[in-house]
């Protein structure tokens, strides 16, 4: 949201919109000249809820089309090519595309780290910003990274993880360490996390 709002803020005549309040809304039509994706890497590709919508979209006059993903590891040949690929079955050339390196929020695997090694990554994924922003107003090209070797493992890992998101969401819950606070129910882009007990967030 950050990026994204940082990217909207400057770059001239351009609006942005939340894809999982145009899902809810049953929003998929677009008359832009210039178009651009932001979303987080998830498995190594992009979240299903983001391919499903791109597939639904028409966007009959666009010219231009970019997409900025976000990600906490390294690897993004993958990713890039899939959006490639998912633009270019529409009729639509992906002509700008990079990674911005965030904090991992995939807390589950990798733990939560220290705050000052959040603020260091997102300073400097700002200052990628800057240089992203540049480009973009210039309708400046940049092709895919095809990270071949990489990309060949995470396709497969991919695959296996989308499939078995849906079935792994429905048993997710807190231990103890939950404060309770709240915030993941409010930032669910699926609107999927309910508190049922003061310690205890179920999906329904
Ligand atoms: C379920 C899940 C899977 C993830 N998989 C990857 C991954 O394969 N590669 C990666 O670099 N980051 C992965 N991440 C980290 C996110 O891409 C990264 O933290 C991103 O900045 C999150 O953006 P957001 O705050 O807009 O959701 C994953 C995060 C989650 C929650
Ligand atoms: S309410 Fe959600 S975000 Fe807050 S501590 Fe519990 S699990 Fe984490």
């Amino acid at each position: 949201m950050h990026v994204t709002n940082q990217i909207g803020k400057h770059l001239e005549n351009t609006s942005i919109h939340s894809i999982p309040q145009l899902v809810r809304n049953n929003d998929y039509t677009f008359d832009a000249e210039r178009i651009g994706f932001i979303f987080p890497q998830y498995y190594g590709g992009m979240p299903e809820m983001v391919e499903s919508f791109i597939k639904a979209m028409k966007i009959p006059s666009t010219k231009y089309t970019f997409a900025i993903i976000t990600q906490g590891g390294e690897g993004n040949g993958f990713v890039q090519m899939q959006t490639k690929k998912l633009l270019a079955s529409k009729g639509l050339s992906l002509n700008y595309v990079d990674s911005l390196f965030m904090g991992d929020n995939y807390i589950r695997m990798y733990g939560a780290k220290s705050s000052d090694v959040y603020v260091d990554r997102h300073q400097k994924a700002d200052a990628k910003v800057n240089h992203l922003l540049k480009d973009i107003n210039q309708l400046k090209n940049k092709e895919p990274s095809t990270g071949l070797i990489m990309g060949s493992i995470t396709k497969p890992v991919y695959s296996i993880w989308k499939n078995r998101l849906p079935k792994i969401d429905k048993k997710f819950n807190t231990d103890t360490e939950c404060n309770s606070c709240g915030v993941c129910t409010q930032v669910c882009p699926a609107n999927n996390i309910i508190m049922k007990t003061k310690q205890t967030i179920l999906e329904p």
